[in-house]
């Protein structure tokens, strides 16, 4: 059964078709956070879901995982962390670099913020190839932090190929889920 907060959240969420390429249905959760029902929902989900698990780190992974990441980790007492785009941050940083449709990008954590030993959340508005949030997990495994979870508001689909074809494709395709190498990873939408 789903929470029947979900459907609230769910059609909060603008789906813009075509921006900012044609062929992609951007998930807008600008209006999600106009909606304050929704928008206290979504932060309720998550606070309810991690307030008892020794989680002292929240990392966010910019630009929306700063937005959800902040009101969550106030809530459950942990410290947040800012993942950054390059060079944002002006501390000593370690940084990880992943692969994108065309070429790369990097993100960036403070040296220091974390301790190794933390139990930590990494939070983001969306998943959709996992690199992202599987370069967040790196950055916080290599300095010794434990990975309780990752958790999303949206998770868009897996790509739907014809069964004949799909011994063949599936070669090819990766899964956002799949990045992430078996770490568990907590949704509440899922996109279109
Ligand atoms: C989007 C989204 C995630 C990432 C997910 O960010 O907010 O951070 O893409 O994609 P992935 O699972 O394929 O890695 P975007 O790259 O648009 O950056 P921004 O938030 O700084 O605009």
């Amino acid at each position: 059964v789903q929470d029947p907060r979900i459907a609230g959240i769910s059609s909060a969420i603008r789906i813009i078709p075509d921006f900012p390429k044609p062929g992609i249905m951007f998930q807008d959760i600008t209006t999600l956070l106009l909606d304050t029902k929704a928008f206290k929902d979504t932060i309720d989900l998550f606070v309810e879901r991690y307030r008892d698990q020794n989680i002292s780190v929240v990392a966010g992974v910019e630009a929306r995982g700063f937005i959800f990441g902040p009101p969550i980790a106030l809530a459950i007492g942990a410290k947040f962390v800012p993942m950054r785009k390059p060079k944002k941050l002006p501390g000593e940083v370690i940084s990880e670099e992943y692969s994108l449709e065309y070429g790369t990008d990097k993100i960036e954590m403070h040296v220091g913020a974390v301790q190794a030993g933390e139990r930590a959340l990494v939070i983001d508005d969306l998943i959709a190839t996992g690199g992202t949030l599987n370069a967040a997990i790196k950055l916080l495994e290599r300095v010794g932090v434990n990975v309780v979870e990752c958790a999303c508001v949206i998770e868009l689909p897996e790509l739907k190929v014809q069964p004949y074809l799909d011994v063949w494709l599936n070669l090819f395709l990766t899964h956002g889920r799949e990045k992430l190498g078996g770490r568990s990873l907590f949704v509440l939408v899922e996109g279109e």
